[in-house]
């Protein structure tokens, strides 16, 4: 059922903004971006497969409210989140003479959120832009807390700029058309939060209401990102599996996609917080069946050694160290600065 309830988040950073969350939310897209640009001159960023599915409605919302609106869709898939992609975006704002009062908005997954992002950043040394995120790990995690960023030949996210959106608007209802697979890789962050934030962990085991999942995973990565906008410390808990989620993706090429690979990386950091004694047994295992309960794929196919020698170059890295996040409880998540040399030896 579409009702059009909403729960609002505000994010108190260098620019404040609102994350709104509910279902069926969209029909007001138009009021709300009114209230957060002074242009009626939008372009509308998205994949084919997100164009096919929900730009037509978006944009007649748009122009309904008085927007005149131009529409740059690319093909789907972290393939296009390139130089090439990103460069495309900029001519096809420069073409359609884009001035820095005028705005962007990026209708899609974690890949259209991050190039728009970035583009919107950088046209014109910046201008504003609107998130809404059509997968549950663009609602949870990539469209707050401002990090945008197009990958490289030699890695993921290795150009990119803290840039904060104007708003997001996260529909619930969108996420009803995503392949389950998508919606689990999803899951995968979802997990993570579930280790950082206990209200996350006990609503993960009711049979709980999608809205109230996003409403938290932001809310707790609202508290995070005021504390700690540009990642000089307690932001890096959001990486809580990273460090080998990374490597396990750079091994898999790319295609073990990202949640699946943080739930991996979660279950490997589980294990040593265990065998450092951080945690005890029981711990271990309820979190354990919170990731295999929520996550399609959670078993690794590669040894720690191997991940860790992918993980080298992690961009976490800071010269011969590397901050890894360790479970010390359900709540209880904290860093620990480990020599790169020594990394195997640690979470074997
Ligand atoms: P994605 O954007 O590639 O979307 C996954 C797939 O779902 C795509 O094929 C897309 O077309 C499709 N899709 C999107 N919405 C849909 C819908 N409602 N219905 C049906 N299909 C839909 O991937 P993602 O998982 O959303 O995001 C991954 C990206 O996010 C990575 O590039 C990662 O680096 C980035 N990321 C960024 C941050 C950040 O803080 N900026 C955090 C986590 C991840
Ligand atoms: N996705 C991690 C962060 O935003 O810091």
């Amino acid at each position: 059922m579409t009702s059009n309830a909403q729960k609002i988040i505000n994010v108190k950073v260098s620019k404040p903004y609102d994350v709104i969350i509910g279902s069926g939310i969209i029909e007001n897209v138009g009021k709300l971006v009114s209230q957060v640009v002074t242009t009626k001159k939008l372009a509308l960023v998205t994949d084919d497969t997100v164009d096919g599915l929900y730009s037509q409605k978006v944009i007649n919302l748009l122009k309904d409210s008085g927007f005149e609106v131009v529409k740059f869709a690319f093909l789907h898939g972290e393939c296009s989140k390139n130089i090439d992609t990103y460069s495309k975006i900029l001519q096809f704002l420069a073409e359609n003479q884009f001035t820095r009062t005028d705005a962007i908005i990026a209708l899609g997954g974690g890949v259209v959120g991050d190039m728009a992002g970035f583009a919107s950043a950088t046209y014109l040394r910046g201008i504003k832009y609107i998130q809404i995120p059509t997968t549950l790990l663009a609602q949870i995690d990539s469209s707050v807390g401002g990090k945008t960023a197009i990958d490289l030949p030699q890695g993921k996210n290795l150009v990119g700029a803290f840039y904060q959106p104007e708003l997001v608007i996260c529909d619930t209802d969108m996420l009803k058309t995503l392949p389950k697979s998508i919606f689990q890789d999803g899951m995968g962050e979802a997990v993570k939060y579930s280790l950082l934030d206990k209200r996350v962990f006990d609503l993960l085991l009711t049979d709980y209401d999608i809205v109230d999942l996003v409403y938290l995973c932001v809310d707790y990565k609202r508290m995070v990102v005021e504390k700690d906008e540009f990642e000089g410390g307690l932001r890096k808990l959001l990486n809580l599996g990273h460090t080998p989620a990374h490597g396990i993706e750079r091994l898999s090429n790319y295609t073990i996609p990202h949640g699946n690979a943080v739930a991996m990386g979660l279950k490997i950091i589980l294990k040593s917080s265990l065998n450092h004694g951080f945690i005890d047994s029981d711990l271990y295992q309820n979190a354990i069946k919170i990731v295999e309960d929520n996550v399609r794929q959670t078993a690794c196919p590669y040894t720690i050694e191997q991940i860790c020698n992918a993980s080298l170059t992690d961009k976490k890295r800071s010269g011969d160290y590397i901050t890894l996040i360790m479970v010390h409880g359900v709540g209880d998540c904290r860093p620990v600065k480990i020599e790169i040399s020594n990394l195997w030896g640690y979470l074997d």
